[in-house]
């Protein structure tokens, strides 16, 4: 087999909408209370964003802060890859809607729906270009605007959801010893009944029913998705692990989907990692959904808690149900 070129996450760029909703907001709305959603999920606020914001808005917000962090010439992008379950429209891909609004003259690109593993999906997938030495350049996004699905008459639903997008870059690793490693990831769709959203597809297309019966909103088993979250969260950081044969005190910094801050605290518990290297970010900003992880990353740089070299573990759990892990030594 010919050798595979080691591919590095080169640039990231984040974008949260400005308008941010509290707990207290919640109370207001629903029969809820901060201490609740404190305890239960560890979410203090989330973003969101205004009437006429789209996915396709905040991925190009984060792909500009991509550039202002990292300037290069947005024209020599071979690929888009971008992870979302609430796209500005059933079609065309919001991938498409971002090249248009970047100006991106020569290149292609698609979505990947994936639920909340949409942008660990998106990543192992441009890994792939970019590993099989043809492509420079290819930009992978994590982008939803949750709150245009969300019920905000549903208290176990509204108070999780919140919107935002990140970007990375990816480009060959000239320097061997960063990049990513490897990845782990699988689909069980026997978990579709648990999170879904029945209306606007081909089997409900939209119809006044659909909207009197709230078809178009998030249907959550909350503990259902929960209980495999927990169990699927440990067996596919082990399974990565135990492939590389590494531990839990082999990793730097653990980046995991901010669902649920019990579900992350069970895991780094598992894998025996102390929190100091388990980024948190789930209280200021919710469930982004394919937006967590890069917003993750983000929030571990500022942190000073990622650093180039450093070991970092990379695990989603999401609706499908879908689940994966990647691995890989931090590049800058
Ligand atoms: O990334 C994938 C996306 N989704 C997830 O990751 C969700 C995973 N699931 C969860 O995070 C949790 O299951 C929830 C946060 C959704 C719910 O927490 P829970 O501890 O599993 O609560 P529960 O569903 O077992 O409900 C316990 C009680 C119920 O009341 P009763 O029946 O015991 O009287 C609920 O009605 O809590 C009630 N409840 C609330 N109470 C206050 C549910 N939501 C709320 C709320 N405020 N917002």
């Amino acid at each position: 087999m010919t050798q595979l070129q080691r591919v590095k996450i080169s640039a990231l760029g984040t974008y949260l909408p400005p308008r941010v909703l509290t707990n207290a907001d919640l109370e207001k709305m629903v029969d809820t209370t901060n201490e609740w959603i404190m305890s239960r999920v560890g979410i203090r606020e989330r973003h969101i964003a205004d009437k006429g914001v789209a996915a396709s808005d905040l991925a190009v917000e984060a792909v500009k802060n991509l550039v202002a962090s990292h300037p290069f010439d947005l024209q020599e992008v071979d690929l888009i890859v971008l992870g979302t379950v609430t796209p500005d429209m059933m079609y065309p891909s919001t991938a498409c809607l971002v090249q248009h609004k970047l100006g991106i003259a020569n290149t292609w690109g698609f979505d990947v729906s994936a639920g909340c593993s949409g942008f660990l999906y998106a990543l192992n997938t441009g890994v792939k270009f970019v590993e099989a030495g043809r492509y420079k350049k290819v930009l992978v996004i994590g982008s939803d605007v949750n709150s245009s699905m969300t019920d905000y008459t549903d208290r176990a639903v509204c108070i999780i959801f919140g919107d935002g997008a990140g970007a990375v870059l990816l480009e060959p690793a000239e320097d061997g010893d960063v990049g990513v490693i490897d990845h782990v990831a699988q689909i069980e769709g026997v978990g579709g009944q648990f999170l879904y959203m029945p209306g606007g597809g081909s089997l409900n297309p939209a119809t006044h029913e659909t909207v009197d019966q709230k078809m178009h909103y998030i249907h959550q088993d909350g503990k259902s998705v929960f209980k495999y979250a927990v169990k699927k969260m440990a067996e596919m950081t082990e399974r990565i692990l135990a492939k590389n044969n590494l531990t839990g005190k082999d990793v730097d910094c653990f980046i995991a989907h901010q669902a649920n801050l019990r579900i992350i605290t069970a895991t780094a518990e598992r894998l025996g990692m102390p929190m100091e290297k388990v980024i948190i970010n789930i209280d200021r900003y919710g469930n982004t959904t394919a937006g967590t992880i890069p917003i993750a990353m983000q929030t571990a740089l500022e942190e000073g808690k990622l650093k180039k070299g450093d070991m970092v573990l990379v695990a989603a759990v999401g609706a499908g149900f879908t689940s994966g892990a990647t691995l890989l030594r931090w590049a800058y």
